[in-house]
């Protein structure tokens, strides 16, 4: 068979991560977080207090970074420079910041090179917003995979709790600040997000986790 490339594309708490990363394990192929790219560059920034505007400096910051995406049994390590920071990444603080430093073009180009060479032998999964329109628009495979605010915001609240039961924040406000982190994405003027013309749109709202797994590796083994 041939060696393919899959995008996956969406808002945020579609479950990206983990469809992507179970289809690429069923078919033994690499997958590529590139939200984790973002973060880890938005942490960075922030411990260097930089802000968003100052793009030459998140430029400069960002060629310095050694990025590292380790793949785990449940799940996969972020090293940045050599420290882990799998856990740091995943902050409300950087939730709230991450649009903001994804929305510097000049970034954006950095990011999009990066991945672009790692997909450049094929066999990756990779999800993000933009990975369908602009970083493999040429993907044998491009899915935008959605579900309802509700839906992906009361998955984000389950998920939170198992982590640490003690959370400080209520359904409410996680169904507010992923709908805020929709809206920056999805108006911003560098990649927003938008489904390609040729995405295979799946809505996983109603769907278990392995229906959707399973949707999507068929779509691939047809195009192998
Ligand atoms: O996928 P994840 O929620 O980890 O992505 C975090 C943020 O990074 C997104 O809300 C978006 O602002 C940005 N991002 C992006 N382009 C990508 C992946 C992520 O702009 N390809």
């Amino acid at each position: 068979r041939n060696k393919i490339n899959v995008a996956i594309d969406g808002p945020a708490g579609a479950g990206k991560s983990t469809i992507a990363r179970l289809v690429s394990n069923e078919l033994g192929y690499v997958y590529i977080d590139t939200g984790a790219m973002y973060r880890a560059v938005t942490l960075t920034a922030m411990n260097n207090g930089i802000l968003p505007d100052q793009e030459n400096d998140i430029v400069e910051l960002t060629r310095g970074l050694d990025i590292e995406l380790i793949p785990e049994e449940n799940g996969q390590k972020v090293i940045v420079n050599g420290k882990d920071v799998t856990q740091s990444i995943r902050s409300n603080e950087i939730n709230q910041q991450v649009s903001k430093f994804a929305g510097v073009s000049k970034l954006r180009k950095l990011l999009v090179m990066k991945q672009q060479q790692l997909a450049s032998s094929k066999g990756v999964v990779m999800d993000g917003r933009d990975i369908a329109t602009h970083v493999i628009p040429n993907a044998e495979v491009k899915i935008f995979l959605t579900a309802s605010v509700e839906e992906r915001a009361s998955r984000r609240y389950k998920e939170m709790l198992e982590k640490s039961p003690s959370i400080a924040i209520s359904l409410e406000q996680l169904q507010k600040d992923i709908s805020l982190r929709d809206q920056m994405d999805l108006e911003r003027k560098a990649s927003p997000l938008k489904m390609a013309e040729d995405a295979i749109k799946v809505d996983s709202t109603n769907m278990t986790i392995l229906e959707v797994v399973q949707t999507i590796k068929e779509l691939c083994i047809k195009k192998m």
